[in-house]
């Protein structure tokens, strides 16, 4: 039965680049898609940049451009990368766009008209420079659990506390430096709670994972919190309806982004969008996503559909995440690659088989080992798969003018039978996405397919023209056989499909051509023409050391956080503020000694004017303490002491050094102790 799908992939945001981290959804994605048409389904597939929030708004001036201007520029680039890698979207758009904010509107309208929409005000940091209230990946400072500094206001790296920001320790906002004040605003909230006994009918309906509906239940155990769905001005994104200058948060309008997106499809190739969006709808609507996105996907966004008007997902795919090397992507390790910088070295139908061969239905995180890449592909794709026609295509050209036999041989007639016996169970194989297990089964049938080029050796059949009809019976047999392979793998290696449709000289595969009756036997074929080049490793190395080059940013997973800040780089400028403080004074040794027990450190004790500070500088390696004694020296007065193992170290005298020489500062002759530096 032909049915109708609508599917996505997981809305990029516009202030990244796409990396292979993205890839392993987006390949996915549409790996399956092209599956489905092969089937004879009509497939929609469509994505779009998901361009609202802060970040935006904050990367697009320092760029010194509109945010509308950014997001353009982003969503060519993201489109071209999807191509790159033959992403086949029927429609790559926006969340900023008409329609989504037409959506947006109407949604929260009904929402609201159903009673789930409280609001009430809240307290946030402000940024009282940049007249803003902060999200909490802008302001940074010392975890109140263990006291590391410089943390986000969300969740300490250091000790994995979470906390709200209000409870930090000498707050900072990212965007000013300015220190932020606490204010109150009002805020609008969808009360996700009481969509709770829908929501837990739902996902446990077969619309996602159970692994994932497990997950689930600790967040029902947990209780539903009411979702805070606006922002305050000034915010890049859809102002609310009837609540001027408050803004719908971004993750409220990117789902909103795929009925929007599609409404666009809709409109340009007149498809009926209720037969889509309508809660009796007839299509199927499937979301890919990474399991960090699970929250959004499986609970507010069913539970805004359905108390909207709208129709619910048919199923969520969940993926996990990538590991390079079997560690996150890393800038210093050069394994966070761009999707761009990819292509500019490797062939994307490598990465495309790769990742097909890691992924199954699962939520299980896929690593891409480099060196497994190159051995995998030059072994299933140029060793086994392309080698069955390479070896034998020519003496097809070469000796028959390009014709095929009527006839296979007999040795290769129960051969031909197990490709088209094992197609329906591969298919089956694609349509659960389990692309790894189609693989190795497609990969077992190649390995028969070339033990039986070994065993009958069409080579030595060449040699004797006695032998002439066998030797075309066996190249005909191999090369229907590569047809079929070629249409197994068709859903992960479009291209080379192709470039094999127009040697056989056979219209598009589909599923529909994996019997005998649509064998190539008595076929012309074209000239065979090379397929496919091994993979180099020289170009790999060559990927891995431009990647050191092109990062801006490095992610905290494969998929870019809700809401990950443009952050300032490495060289972080601090405000004003910051700086003043910093107590710093002038400072007199009055008296030096070596710490025995370490390498680095002497003893000092300083005078500063309103008394003496001990303080262990680790300068031992440049000075004696008989040359520091009497000498005038800057030490940072207001640092907090800390213990350690000969004393308590009551701040810190400042020396320059580059690793290979030590160089205390001192001020010019004539400052006394006390002396604050300004
Ligand atoms: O996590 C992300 O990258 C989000 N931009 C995904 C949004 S998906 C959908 F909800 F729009
Ligand atoms: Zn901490």
């Amino acid at each position: 039965m032909s049915r109708t799908l609508l599917v996505t992939s997981a809305l990029p945001y516009a202030n990244g680049s796409i990396h292979l981290g993205h890839m392993v959804e987006h390949i996915q994605t549409d790996i399956w898609v092209r599956h489905q048409r092969m089937r004879g389904h009509t497939v929609y597939l469509i994505c779009a940049d998901d361009t609202h929030g802060t970040p935006v708004m904050l990367a697009a001036e320092a760029q010194g451009i509109t945010p509308e201007q950014m997001i353009e520029k982003a969503r060519i680039e993201h489109m071209q990368d999807f191509a790159g890698f033959h992403i086949a979207h029927d429609l790559y758009y926006s969340t900023h766009t008409p329609e989504t904010r037409e959506y947006a509107s109407e949604i929260y309208n009904r929402l609201k008209a159903a009673g789930l929409i409280a609001i009430r005000p809240i307290e946030q940091l402000f940024d009282p420079v940049r007249n803003m209230f902060l999200p909490d990946r802008f302001i940074k400072g010392e975890c109140p659990r263990c006291h590391a500094k410089d943390q986000y206001g969300d969740s300490c790296e250091v000790c994995g506390a979470s906390y709200a920001p209000t409870d930090m320790i000498d707050p900072v906002s990212v965007v000013s430096g300015a220190r932020p004040v606490k204010k109150t605003s009002e805020h609008h909230f969808f009360t996700l709670g009481r969509c709770e006994a829908f929501l837990r009918q739902w996902t446990r309906s077969g619309t996602i994972p159970v692994e994932a509906a497990n997950k689930l239940d600790e967040w029902f155990e947990a209780g539903l919190a009411d979702w805070d769905i606006s922002r305050d001005k000034p915010y890049f994104g859809f102002e609310i309806p009837g609540a001027p200058d408050k803004f719908f948060y971004v993750w409220l309008d990117a789902p909103i982004g795929y009925i929007g997106t599609f409404k666009k499809l809709a409109t340009e190739r007149g498809l009926d969008f209720d037969a889509f969006w309508g809660n009796n709808s007839t299509a199927e609507l499937y979301h890919f996503i990474g399991k960090d996105i699970l929250y959004f996907h499986s609970l507010f966004w069913p539970a805004m559909l359905e108390s909207a008007g709208f129709r619910t997902p048919t199923q969520l795919f969940v993926h996990g995440f990538l590991t390079v090397n079997g560690q996150k992507m890393s800038k210093s390790r050069g394994s966070f690659i761009t999707a761009s910088n990819y292509l500019k070295h490797l062939d994307p139908e490598y990465l495309r088989y790769y990742y097909a061969a890691k992924l199954n239905a699962g939520m299980d995180d896929i690593d891409l080992s480099l060196d497994d890449f190159v051995a995998r592909v030059n072994s299933d794709l140029v060793g086994k798969y392309v080698n069955i026609a390479s070896r034998t295509a020519g003496f097809i050209s070469k000796r028959f003018e390009g014709r095929l036999s009527n006839e296979l041989p007999e040795a290769a007639v129960s051969l031909t039978e197990r490709f088209y016996a094992e197609a329906e169970s591969i298919a089956a194989l694609f349509d659960a996405r389990e692309f790894g297990k189609a693989l190795r089964e497609i990969m077992i049938l190649a390995d028969a397919a070339n033990q039986f080029v070994d065993n009958i050796k069409p080579w030595d059949l060449s040699k004797d023209n006695a032998r002439n009809n066998e030797l075309q019976q066996v190249c005909t047999a191999c090369l229907e056989i590569f047809r079929l392979l070629t249409l197994f793998l068709k859903p992960v290696l479009p291209i080379l499909s192709e470039k094999v449709e127009a040697f056989l000289d056979i219209p598009a595969l589909t599923w529909n051509h994996a019997h005998a009756g649509a064998s190539i036997l008595g076929h012309h074929i074209k000239p065979y023409q090379h397929l496919i080049t091994r993979v180099d490793p020289k170009k790999i190395e060559a990927l891995v050391d431009s990647s050191k080059e092109t990062l801006t940013q490095e992610p905290t997973e494969s998929v870019v956080r809700p809401e990950t800040p443009a952050l300032p780089p490495v060289e972080e400028t601090i405000g004003i503020d910051d700086f003043s403080r910093i107590d710093l004074r002038v400072a007199r040794i009055i008296a030096a000694e070596a710490v025995e027990e370490a390498d680095k450190l002497l003893r000092l004790t300083l005078d500063i004017g309103v008394g003496q500070r001990i303080v262990f500088a680790g300068i031992k390696s440049a000075y004696t303490p008989e040359q520091l004694v009497g000498r005038l020296t800057v030490m940072v007065a207001n640092l907090s002491p800390r213990k350690m193992r000969f004393g308590e170290s009551q701040g810190m005298v400042l020396a320059a050094g580059d690793g290979t020489g030590l160089y205390l500062l001192s001020p010019d002759s004539g400052a006394v102790p006390g002396l604050r530096i300004k």
